[in-house]
C-alpha cells in the first residue's frame, strides 16, 4: 500500500508542473506577432510588402504615404474599411475588409506596426 503511494504522489509531482507548462506554452501562442498575423491574413495580397492585386498600392513608404497612410491608425483604418468592394468586370479586384470580429483592435494595431518598422 505504502509503495502505491508513492507511485501516486510520483505521478503527480511528474504531471502537475507538465500541466502547468501546457497552459503556459498555449497562452504563448495564443498572442501572435504583428509578423505572423500579417503572414495569415494579408501576405496572400501583400508578399514581401508589395501588392498583387494593385500595384500602385503596395505597403512601402512611398507608395502608402502617396496614398495618405502614414500612421498606424492609417493603416488599420484601411483594414477596417478598406474601400469599394470589387465589382466585376474591373481591372483588379479590391482589397477584402477586416472587422472587429476578424482581427481584433489590438491584433490590427501589431499588423500595422509590424508594416510600419519592416516596409520602407
Ligand atoms: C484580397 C487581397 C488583399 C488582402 C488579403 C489584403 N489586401 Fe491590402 N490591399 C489590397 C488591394 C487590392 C489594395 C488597394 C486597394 C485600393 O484600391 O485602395 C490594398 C491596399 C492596402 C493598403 C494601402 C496601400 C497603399 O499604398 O495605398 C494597405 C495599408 C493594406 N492594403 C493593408 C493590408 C493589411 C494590413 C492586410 C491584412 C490585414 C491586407 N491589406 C490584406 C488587397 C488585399
Amino acid at each position: 500500500m505504502r509503495a502505491f503511494k508513492k507511485v501516486i504522489l510520483i505521478m503527480l509531482a511528474v504531471s502537475l508542473p507538465l500541466f502547468f507548462l501546457t497552459l503556459l506554452v498555449k497562452g504563448a501562442s495564443a498572442e501572435e506577432t504583428g509578423e505572423a498575423l500579417f503572414r495569415s491574413n494579408c501576405a496572400s495580397c501583400h508578399p514581401d510588402g508589395d501588392n498583387i492585386l494593385n500595384p500602385k498600392k503596395t505597403l512601402r513608404k512611398t507608395d502608402r504615404e502617396a496614398n495618405k497612410i502614414v500612421t498606424a491608425e492609417d493603416i488599420v483604418q484601411k483594414m477596417r474599411n478598406p474601400g469599394p468592394a470589387p465589382t466585376h468586370p474591373q481591372e483588379w479586384a479590391g482589397m477584402k475588409m477586416f472587422d472587429k470580429n476578424k482581427i481584433s483592435d489590438d491584433d490590427a494595431l501589431k499588423i500595422a506596426n509590424y508594416i510600419l518598422k519592416t516596409f520602407n
